[in-house]
């Protein structure tokens, strides 16, 4: 019998089967042929929020859940937060190496190149209404975006694909930027190719009326970290639907939009806003007991807390702390902070947190470096969404060559009615009754 083989033994029929491992799985089809009959279907799976799926064969981000360790292309995530530029880190996660100085200068330049936008897509932003959230607008201009670039249709065309991946990476700050500026009535800010992607985004967020933004270097080292933090995370839920949306081969513009759909809701990306929200409910350091008893009570969940797969600390939480020591430097401490830390002090010694596991994760400390770097709390999953764009593209072009990949299709287990015989409308209960 090979060693890399498991058997299997139906106890409905007695039959036995022997089938191939690779790579610590089984193949889902392999199992189709355990049947009880010719007119059985075959096994499945039964796997509601893909616990233990694997979707796809990746070389792009690798996670150890329970030793805390996430790295990009083989690289330890610590590492390229320290010596790393985002544009760098961006290069790494689409073409598989980090760029050599000539690579990367072109590369730069290239992204730096598309950062405008058509006067279009400022006059369809210019029609959301004056309070509209940062992230539903982001959404929207991306998938309006297909409309201005129907040549992304050709999603076959590598060097096609190639244009719209600089295309996203390059807009989506001015995007993300129009979007925030347009919420709090300011007029939208063109970008300057002098500056670096982040110091560009800050200065298409905060520019007034001086002839030159002068960007704070220290915020915009910090805001660079961590969107190398945020660039990819693996098989997530909205890469996920990255990788879903784009299986049907829908073009990329509509692709991201599904995907920053996904990370905009509270247990997602969401939850960075959330955290701030909670720590202001929250209100005080003394408050804290209280407040995690009333989550040990089942009363709501600990934003910034607990994750699917990091089942120890999260590295980027731990990356976090360390950058937010230079930006408080620079704006001074918040009291927020303080909050957070007795929260994560209380709950990291708390038999509740320790037996299920539950660490603060990115979205903990994020907020809180965020809002004192003078972003408002809307524009956070906005923050998130820009640097994440390069993983969706990076996982999306992977889909798109891998030959075993195919339309993204899961099956169900059937549990409604057998055929009914149809109910004349007069002779119907009402669907209230009839649910009681
Ligand atoms: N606070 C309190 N209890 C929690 C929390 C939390 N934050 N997270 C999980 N639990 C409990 C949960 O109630 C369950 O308890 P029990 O076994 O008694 O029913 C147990 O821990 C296992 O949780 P789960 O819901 O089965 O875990 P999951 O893998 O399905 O969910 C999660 C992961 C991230 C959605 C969840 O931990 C959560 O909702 N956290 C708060 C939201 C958050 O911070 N999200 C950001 C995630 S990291 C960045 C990103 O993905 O964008």
């Amino acid at each position: 019998m090979p060693q890399d083989t498991i058997t299997i033994t139906d106890n409905r029929t007695g039959q036995t089967y022997t089938l191939p491992i690779e790579n610590g799985t089984i193949r889902a089809m392999d199992l189709r042929k355990i049947k009880t009959g010719a007119d059985d279907f075959g096994l499945m799976t039964y796997d509601p929020a893909f616990m233990n799926t694997a979707s796809c064969r990746s070389a792009i981000t690798y996670i150890d859940g329970d030793k805390g360790i996430l790295r990009y292309r083989g690289y330890p995530i610590e590492v390229l937060a320290e010596h790393s530029s985002f544009l760098e880190v961006a290069y790494l996660l689409l073409f598989g190496e980090l760029p050599t100085a000539s690579e990367l200068k072109n590369w730069v330049n290239e992204i730096t190149h598309h950062t405008m936008l058509h006067e279009t897509t400022k006059k369809f932003m210019e029609g959301f209404r004056y309070n509209a959230h940062p992230m539903a607008m982001l959404v929207s201009t991306v998938s309006a975006l297909s409309t201005v670039y129907p040549d992304a249709k050709n999603i076959h065309d590598p060097a096609s694909r190639l244009l719209q991946i600089k295309r996203l990476i390059g807009k989506m700050p001015s995007i993300a930027a129009m979007s925030y500026r347009h919420n709090v009535g300011f007029p939208y800010v063109y970008p300057d190719n002098d500056l670096t992607y982040t110091e560009n985004f800050m200065n298409m967020l905060w520019k007034i009326v001086e002839p030159k933004y002068a960007a704070n270097p220290v915020i915009a080292r910090a805001l660079d970290i961590l969107f190398i933090l945020h660039a990819d995370h693996e098989q997530n839920c909205s890469t996920n639907t990255m990788r879903a949306v784009g299986s049907s081969h829908a073009d990329p513009y509509l692709a991201t939009a599904s995907a920053a759909s996904a990370l905009s809701g509270p247990l997602h990306g969401g939850a960075n806003e959330e955290v701030l929200r909670m720590l202001d409910e929250i209100g005080s350091k003394d408050n804290v007991p209280a407040y995690i008893k009333k989550i040990k009570e089942g009363k709501g969940k600990l934003m910034g807390f607990g994750h699917r797969v990091y089942k120890n600390y999260d590295p980027r939480a731990k990356i976090i702390k360390w950058a937010a020591d230079s930006v408080f430097e620079v704006t001074g401490r918040n009291t927020k902070l303080e909050i957070a830390m007795e929260l994560e002090r209380i709950a990291l010694e708390d038999d509740y947190f320790a037996q299920r596991r539950l660490y603060p994760n990115v979205d903990f400390y994020s907020g809180i470096m965020y809002q004192a770097m003078g972003f408002k709390p809307e524009m956070f999953t906005v923050l998130f969404a820009i640097p994440r764009t390069v993983g969706w593209l990076s996982q999306w072009q992977e889909l798109l060559t891998d030959p075993e990949q195919k339309i993204a299709r899961p099956r169900q287990v059937w549990i409604g009615h057998e055929t009914r015989a149809f109910v004349p409308i007069e002779k119907r209960t009402p669907v209230v009754a009839a649910t009681r």
